[in-house]
């Protein structure tokens, strides 16, 4: 019985957090000044394929920025490494995208959503980012892993 109402527990907070995140989506609020300011010092083709994510993404991505920004739980070097994560961590979507039928079945049940995570590992390797980067952007909805600090990433990402 505890175990059914744990599952029970566990999807309603899922469908509950779903609906929050269909809420940003649908209503999106975009600080521009912010968004320019954040991704001004990347490189011009990387700004090409961001300047394409829609604004909910930018936004999205964003928040995930500004947490990453505030978290009192990484050293300068780390935030670094996860400002630059927070930029480009969701930069696939900007080449593939989901189906309004794949998100609408994302509410309800635990599909993953692996297309843009090796869309945008392959542009940045294409780019030449560091190889730490690349792997974390494969893996960013993948939760079997050791990367501590992308475990603190991931945390964020879906929180924000
Ligand atoms: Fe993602
Ligand atoms: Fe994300």
């Amino acid at each position: 019985m505890a175990t059914s109402d744990n599952i029970l527990v566990w999807w309603l907070k899922r469908v509950a957090y779903r609906m929050w995140q269909f809420k940003q989506t649908v209503l999106p609020k975009l600080d521009r000044a912010a968004w320019y300011d954040a991704v001004r010092e990347l490189p011009q083709p990387v700004q090409e394929h961001l300047k394409l994510l829609r604004k909910s993404e930018k936004a999205h991505i964003l928040r995930v920025y500004r947490a990453v920004g505030a978290s009192q739980q990484i050293n300068d070097e780390e935030r670094r490494e996860l400002l630059q994560m927070a930029l480009l961590h969701d930069i696939g979507k900007a080449i593939v995208r989901s189906s309004v039928f794949m998100k609408v079945a994302r509410v309800f049940l635990p599909i993953g959503r692996n297309e843009h995570c090796i869309a945008g590992a392959r542009l940045l390797n294409r780019l030449g980012f560091e190889r730490s980067l690349v792997k974390r952007v494969l893996r960013h909805h993948t939760f079997s892993h050791s990367d501590r600090l992308l475990q603190m990433f991931q945390k964020i990402d879906d929180s924000c």
